[in-house]
């Protein structure tokens, strides 16, 4: 059966106590239903539509700015009052055909696997097993608040009730709904149209369709969710906080079964896309975000920031550095206290040291900056030097220009490079030069004032005070 795919995401969330809507509350980075998004696309669906209400417009804008070109939703769907989770799939219910199976996921359940709801599609979908609905739910040691699962004694999904409507009997039940079903378009449009909002919180419940599939003989196939983590929702920042951990942890665990070295695995996020190769160490608080590519035996020191790069094999980027949208080649070394801004380009083993910025320049291998200094808007040759407190003045307060550096150049300490300038290859500059003149290959090039001794001289003294 094609599949199709409503997320609900109209909830208020006063809970948050924020201006945001809760569906962008970021975890790891990325508002909560930009996750659901994209856990939702790998299962490959037919159409994707999004119930929205609450901060409607920004919602939008913002995930369409989040998940750029590849937007894969379908529809937008407006739930202008929210009159409950069966009222919401309602809203969706014309974009949808009668020959899909709808899958229902909540915007504020961010971490469900694609592996699991590809079961319990695959549960609703058997055959042979006839017709019927799939229903995720998950054993809780404190159910309060959720949806009740109500079996018979032959362990056959019966009805849901919510904890508002339960007896005590059934508030005993540990058996929560975690919202997430699979039911089949043309008896969801025929339920959905029966439902009835006489209960105690005066809503049209989703719930409530389970009790009439059981009267339709449709079959309801429960799915236990493996880990009561992948469905936990988020209310207020408490939750946001326990399911950014719970992610924090998952993301380690899976680098650390890949085999990188983990100091500490609660010290580390990753907000992103990590690739990492062989034998690759990773200490205390890091963050990446982005994507990010590590290559074999690529050590992270402590305290780093790393959005966006991909860092070659042996590499070394050492404690409080921070690399943006940059590339650094093999066996090179960055930091501690280094700066890699948008378009650093480093060759093999480059050494970039404290307190050095590189914008949008390439240093070739084995060029070396290693002290103070800043590199911009320009192309550094082989094995050349940039001495400590040497900068590349590429910005004349109106126009950014370039400076070509050659293999073997070496800049001497406090000098100024004033773009466009073109440093000849093997040349020298010497310290505190001023450059604004191109210096030709091999030459030694000077710019400051020649120093002069007198000798004799006097210090000024005190004129006594009358
Ligand atoms: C719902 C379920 C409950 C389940 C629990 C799991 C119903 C009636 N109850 O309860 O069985 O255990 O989730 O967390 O379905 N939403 C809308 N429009 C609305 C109402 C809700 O889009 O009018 C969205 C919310 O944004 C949220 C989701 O639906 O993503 C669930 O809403 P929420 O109010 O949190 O559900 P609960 O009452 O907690
Ligand atoms: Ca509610």
């Amino acid at each position: 059966m094609k599949l199709s795919i409503v997320i609900l995401a109209a909830g208020q969330g006063k809970r948050m106590k924020s201006d945001l809507p809760k569906v962008l509350q970021p975890l790891a980075g990325k508002p909560l239903l930009a996750h659901v998004i994209d856990t939702a696309r790998t299962l490959a669906p037919t159409s994707m539509h999004v119930v929205y209400g609450h901060g409607g417009e920004r919602v939008r804008a913002t995930l369409a700015e989040t998940l750029a070109a590849a937007a894969p939703v379908t529809s937008w769907a407006l739930q202008a009052e929210q009159l409950g989770t069966g009222h919401a799939v309602q809203q969706a219910l014309p974009a949808l055909a009668d020959d899909e199976l709808a899958l229902v996921l909540y915007g504020d359940v961010p971490l469900v696997r694609a592996e699991t709801l590809r079961q319990l599609i695959a549960s609703a979908s058997d055959p042979a097993q006839g017709e019927a609905m799939g229903l995720l739910t998950v054993m809780l040691d404190d159910p309060t608040g959720y949806g009740r699962i109500l079996r018979d004694p032959q362990g056959r999904v019966q009805a849901i009730v919510e904890q508002k409507d339960a007896t005590d009997a059934e508030r005993a039940i540990r058996e929560g709904n975690t919202g997430v079903m699979a039911v089949p378009v043309r008896h969801l449009r025929r339920w959905l149209g029966r439902l009835r909002n006489a209960n105690a919180q005066g809503e049209y419940y989703l719930t409530d369709i389970i009790a009439m599939a059981v009267a339709d003989g449709v079959r309801v196939a429960p799915l236990v969710a493996p880990t009561v983590a992948e469905v936990l929702g988020i209310n207020d920042k408490l939750q946001l906080a326990e399911v950014e951990a719970e992610h924090r942890r998952l993301r380690a665990r899976e680098l650390m079964l890949a085999g990188v070295t983990l100091v500490d695995p609660a010290r580390l996020d990753v907000r992103g896309e990590l690739l990492v190769g062989r034998d690759v160490e990773i200490d205390v608080n890091v963050i990446f975000e982005g994507r990010v590519t590590l290559g074999d035996r690529v050590r992270i020191g402590p305290h780093c920031i790393i959005r966006d790069c991909t860092i070659a094999a042996d590499a070394r980027i050492n404690a409080h550095s921070v690399l943006e949208e940059s590339s650094v080649g093999a066996g090179a070394i960055v930091g501690p206290f280094a700066r890699l801004r948008p378009g650093a380009k480093l060759a093999a083993e480059v050494h970039i040291g404290n307190f050095v910025e590189i914008k949008n320049s390439v240093m070739g291998e084995g060029a070396k900056a290693n002290h103070l200094a800043y590199v911009g808007d320009a192309s550094v040759g082989a094995r050349a030097n940039i001495g400590a407190g040497t900068i590349v003045a590429n910005y004349d307060g109106a126009n950014k220009h370039h400076t070509d550096i050659g293999a073997d150049a070496h800049t001497g300490s406090n000098s100024v490079l004033v773009a466009p300038v073109t440093i000849g290859a093997g040349a020298t500059v010497g310290a505190g030069s001023t450059i604004t003149k191109d210096v030709a290959p091999g030459a030694l090039a000077v710019a400051r004032g020649r120093q002069v001794a007198i000798d004799g001289w006097k210090r000024p003294t005190k004129t006594p005070k009358k």
